[in-house]
């Protein structure tokens, strides 16, 4: 299975601070953030990995990351001309995918789980899609995940009211059909191909799985979740 981390978008939550660099690449306590997403795939069992940026600091994840030779892996790199939405980015991973499943995550995600088991499974599996849940205090803030029984049965994007408190994590498991799913969106409110819209029609179809995380997750998008993941590996890291 291949990985694709989708590294875009303008920072616009982290301003002044993305002015003159991208987000993914600000530090998370000891390490830049990219770093933690890119562990997460590593971690899988991925060997082929595919990095989408906006075309701004493409040159500064290349210059940071290189072939992915020191990471055992091989990188390689797709530019997002604009930012017009996580799903937009992944659809541009569709040759790299080469009719096989992908592992997408985002790549201002910090995870503490190892999810190999998931991936091994996934592959091998018949859901068409997985996703990763966690239990957060602001779901409003996310992509929330409705469930019935054992059942995803819808997911909204940062509602307003929120039905639940499961938040949508940016680690998601995909079959081929991602790229016909991508095909079908229309822009949202907001002008953007949205990921969630990718989920619902996968749940529609009724070939959504879903697990928990069980360790800790944050973004980092927001100064207060930038700050939040890095006290969470250093706490981590120091064994507080
Ligand atoms: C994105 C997704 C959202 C998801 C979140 C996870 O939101 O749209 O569904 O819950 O990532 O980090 P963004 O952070 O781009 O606003």
């Amino acid at each position: 299975m291949k990985g694709v981390l989708l590294a875009g978008g303008t920072g616009s939550r982290l301003r002044p601070v993305t002015r003159v660099t991208n987000k993914h690449l600000l530090p998370v306590y000891n390490k830049p953030m990219i770093y933690y997403p890119l562990q997460t795939l590593i971690d899988c069992g991925i060997k082929d990995i595919m990095i989408v940026s906006g075309r701004e600091h493409a040159g500064h994840f290349l210059s940071l990351l290189g072939s992915g030779k020191e990471f055992g892996v091989r990188l390689v790199y797709e530019i997002q001309d604009e930012a017009g939405g996580i799903a937009q980015a992944l659809g541009l991973a569709e040759d790299f995918a080469d009719g096989g499943r992908v592992a997408v995550i985002l790549g201002d995600n910090v995870f503490e789980d190892n999810f190999r088991a998931d991936v091994d499974e996934f592959e091998g599996g018949s859901a068409g899609a997985k996703i990763f849940l966690k239990e957060v205090p602001d779901p409003e803030r996310f992509g929330v995940a409705e469930l019935k029984g054992d059942r995803v049965v819808g997911i909204e994007e940062k509602p307003k009211a929120p039905k639940t408190s499961y938040a949508v994590t940016g680690l998601y498991l995909y079959d081929n059909r991602v790229f016909d799913v991508i095909k079908s969106l229309k822009p949202s409110s907001r002008g953007e191909l949205e990921i969630t819209d990718v989920n619902n029609a996968y749940i529609n179809k009724r070939g959504m799985a879903f697990a928990f995380v069980k360790g800790f997750w944050s973004d980092a998008g927001t100064f207060e979740s930038l700050f939040r993941a890095s006290s969470l590996v250093r706490a981590k890291e120091r064994k507080f």
